[in-house]
């Protein structure tokens, strides 16, 4: 692929179609999952590769606690996996694995590996790998309201004072620049709770390939055309 010049530093993903991807096979829905956690695999070789700083993946949303029992299980049982099997990969590939969302609301088992996998790579200093897990992004503005408020009744914020540059300091994505490029697979035109706040200026691709299929290749492409686009930001 050609260099860029305008790599996006934060690439988000809406990693949306591991059911119909299962369904166009006959196979259940936990074998489209498990196929797109190697989809998840390419993105990150990708994201090194091209020197993005942030990479953050939709992988389970508040919403998906309410999908059959088996299938949250399934899901929790592929991301402990993941991280149990990849950890040593993150590692090599110098990844930080950092998350966000109610993490609190995960099983142990996954939650303990989370735990360990954010521990194991806290040194690394490659692309930032932010899962977003029980995240939502209503969720995420509401919590970050309850800390402002806790701020202003401490004392440590005078309300008058509040602008957008301090209300992101209260969200879970603190520590992160907002994303660039937001890309959703599956072809569906729609945001469904993921970084409400944080996407106000990013660039959108939207794909109709489903996420297992989404590979190396497609990422480069959204990159290409991210980089032929012209930011505003409002302006002329
Ligand atoms: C959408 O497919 C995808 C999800 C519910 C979450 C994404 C999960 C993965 C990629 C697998 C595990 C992730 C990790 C990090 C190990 P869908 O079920 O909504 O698809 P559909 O709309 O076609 O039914």
């Amino acid at each position: 692929m050609a260099k860029h010049k305008k790599i996006p530093r934060h690439i988000a993903i809406i990693m949306d179609g591991n059911g119909r991807w299962a369904k166009e096979r006959n196979l259940p829905r936990r074998e489209g999952h498990r196929a797109g956690a190697e989809a998840v695999q390419a993105a990150i070789e990708a994201c090194s590769e091209l020197k993005v700083d942030f990479l953050t993946l939709y992988a389970f949303s508040s919403e998906n606690w309410n999908r059959p029992k088996m299938e949250v299980r399934a899901l929790m049982g592929l991301l402990e996996q993941f991280l149990k099997d990849k950890t040593p990969e993150l590692q090599q590939r110098n990844v930080r694995l950092q998350a966000i969302g109610r993490l609190t609301d995960l099983p142990s088992g996954p939650l303990e590996q989370l735990h360990k996998a954010i521990e194991a790579t806290r040194e690394n200093n490659g692309l930032n790998l932010i899962l977003a897990l029980s995240y939502g992004a209503r969720e995420e503005i509401i919590d970050g309201v309850k800390s402002v408020m806790r701020h202003i009744n401490d004392g440590h914020l005078d309300p008058g004072m509040l602008d957008p540059e301090i209300f992101s300091k209260h969200l879970y994505t603190r520590y992160y620049p907002d994303p660039d490029l937001l890309i959703r697979t599956s072809g569906e035109m729609r945001i469904s709770n993921f970084l409400l706040w944080q996407i106000s200026y990013a660039e959108l691709f939207i794909t109709k390939k489903l996420w297992p299929d989404f590979n190396k290749d497609d990422l480069h492409k959204a990159v290409t055309d991210y980089a032929n686009r012209d930011r505003r930001y409002g302006g002329i």
